[in-house]
């Protein structure tokens, strides 16, 4: 069903970088955006960037009880969008760290597995549930060990969920580097450079990415799919 002012849209992560975007871009729909995220102080700032019919709860997704009373006070809803995600972990294997990698893919997998679980006794049955994966899935690179493994993890479960909870649509959307507070540790050279080496020269905007979210919400024939959105940098 295209989304409208009667759609509600969860967005976990939804108060920085693609979670926002994605929220800003379905509430410029007229849906309903509800943002969740760990820090109360981001979720009042997101606030401030959305349309007033936006709301928004703290959420830590570590925890399934922080989770369960989000959805509790979300109520019934039509789409969740799970785009959460802490620091990211760089690294070649003689760097490996099984503790380090187990974190990396807490918030980033197993905490949106849970995320789908808890939201599906109030998740709407012709709604949709997108998750968040990479575009190191695909290309892999070395120093990516980690953001390739857990962006391939996201995927295959995406397929087994869409498996799993049809009709309710699941899909993912991998974007490539996007130029979001993720980065704010690193030098704006990197991000540059990272751009050229895409077909269309540049690293995306938030914005870019959003779209493709956007798109999958508002369709209803797509399910167990993969948008990446990376300009090009796969085939580079
Ligand atoms: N940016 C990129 O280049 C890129 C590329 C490919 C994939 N990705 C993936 O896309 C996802 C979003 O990235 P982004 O660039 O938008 O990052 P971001 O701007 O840092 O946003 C991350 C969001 O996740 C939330 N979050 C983190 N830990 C949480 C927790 N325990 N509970 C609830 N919310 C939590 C943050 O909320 P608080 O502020 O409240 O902590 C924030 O809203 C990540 O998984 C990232 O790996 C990003």
């Amino acid at each position: 069903m295209p989304l409208s002012s009667s759609s509600r849209v969860v967005v976990i992560g939804g108060t920085s970088g693609i979670g926002l975007a994605v929220a800003q871009a379905a509430a410029a729909t007229g849906a309903q955006v509800i943002v969740g995220s760990r820090a109360e102080e981001s979720v009042k700032r997101a606030l401030g960037a959305l349309p007033a019919h936006a709301s928004g709860a703290p959420v830590d997704v570590t925890s399934s009880a922080s989770l369960a009373a989000f959805f509790a006070g979300v109520g019934a809803f039509d789409h969740l969008v799970y785009t959460a995600g802490d620091a990211l972990a760089r690294g070649l294997i003689a760097d490996y760290d099984p503790a380090v990698a187990r974190d990396f893919f807490d918030v980033r997998l197993f905490r949106a597995l849970d995320a789908v679980r808890l939201a599906l006794p109030t998740l709407s049955g012709t709604g949709s549930v997108t998750l968040t994966a990479g575009a190191a899935a695909f290309h892999g690179g070395a120093g990516r060990l980690l953001g390739s493994t857990v962006g391939g993890a996201v995927i295959t479960a995406a397929r087994s969920l869409a498996a799993e909870l049809a009709p309710v649509r699941v899909n993912v959307v991998a974007p490539g580097i996007v130029r979001t507070p993720l980065w704010s540790d690193t030098p704006p050279e990197f991000l540059d450079r990272a751009g050229g080496a895409t077909l269309l020269g540049r690293v995306a905007e938030p914005d870019d990415v959003a779209k493709a979210y956007v798109a999958l919400l508002d369709q209803d024939y797509i399910t167990g799919n993969v948008t990446l959105v990376d300009g090009g940098s796969v085939l580079v």
